[in-house]
């Protein structure tokens, strides 16, 4: 078993030199995300993707998780678009420091400062978040069909990412709605007992100033999506705002999480997944 964090382009060549190697590959990269036959994993939102696993000659096989901002949003929407189905989605992310890595801007440029622009950021968030609550059907992801629009900011903050989410959801659900169908929310499996599992993946908070990065980040050690402020919104039904942990549940505790599950499902003996 190996967990990849490698920069793009280098995971790119690399990680299917691994597979083909015959390792199970946990990968927090971009490179390979968005292949049809490569599962997008969150586990308590499309654990069933595992499916699409199509292992190499040796065994070897690839699984990524998604990138740090689409991980809380398509986490904390997922059992919305469960219960209701999400037609449009807009969201602006205010995004921390630790999520631009070794390479992110320094510290003068953010000193007095937000940058409204994020390499490839958009797009991602615009398309992952399609193929996560996509449903699997004869042994390929259709893709969920939301028409999702999203604006990436650069902020002062060092980990935690805040994101302003809308949406319009069928039968234009209550905010009170919105708001059981989150709480009520365990995910997929929650029975297996993953060591990085939070109790709750989804913590509902009442306070109007609530979430906020310095306060609510490590909440469910860092694995919990915490939303709060879900109200009516005159343009498009209903919004709310949500903070994922970056660099924990949006990179190394979702990859750690994602090989607890390929363990808990039997995936990790040899052969197991061919
Ligand atoms: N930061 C986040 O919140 C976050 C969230 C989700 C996903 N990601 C993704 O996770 C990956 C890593 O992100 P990061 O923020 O940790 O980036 P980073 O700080 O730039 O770290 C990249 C790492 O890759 C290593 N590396 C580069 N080329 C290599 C090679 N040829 N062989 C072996 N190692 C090599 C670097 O080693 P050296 O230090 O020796 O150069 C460095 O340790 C990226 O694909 C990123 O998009 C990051």
């Amino acid at each position: 078993l190996l967990f990849s964090a490698l920069d793009s382009p280098v995971a790119h060549d690399l990680e299917p030199a691994l597979v083909e190697a015959g390792f199970a590959v946990v990968s927090n990269s971009s490179a390979h995300r968005e292949a049809s036959d490569i599962p997008l994993v969150i586990p308590e939102v499309n654990a069933d993707h595992l499916a699409l696993l199509s292992p190499a000659a040796a065994g070897g096989f690839l699984v990524t998780n998604p990138n740090c901002s689409v991980t809380g949003l398509a986490l904390a929407v997922a059992p919305l678009h469960r219960r209701f189905g999400i037609r449009r989605l807009v969201v602006a992310t205010l995004q921390s420091v630790s999520g631009a890595g070794a390479s992110g801007p320094r510290a003068m440029e953010l000193v007095d400062n937000v940058v409204p622009f994020i390499d490839g950021e958009e797009p991602k968030l615009e398309s992952e978040l399609n193929k996560i609550l996509g449903r699997l059907e004869g042994g390929r992801v259709s893709r969920a069909g939301i028409r999702a629009s999203a604006h990436c900011h650069r902020v002062a903050t060092l980990d935690g990412h805040l994101e302003a989410v809308s949406m319009e959801l069928d039968g234009n659900p209550s905010p009170e709605e919105v708001r059981g169908t989150l709480e009520e929310f365990r995910g997929d499996v929650c029975d297996l007992g993953l060591p990085s599992a939070p109790e709750r993946p989804i913590v509902v908070l009442d306070a109007p100033d609530r979430p906020q990065p310095r306060l609510d980040r490590d909440c469910g050690d860092g694995m919990t999506v915490v939303v709060g402020r879900i109200r009516s919104c005159p343009a498009l039904g209903v919004k709310l705002e949500l903070l994922s942990h970056n660099a924990v549940r949006g990179a190394a505790g979702g990859t750690l999480l994602n090989a607890e599950l390929l363990a808990a499902r039997g995936l990790l003996t040899e052969g197991a997944a061919a």
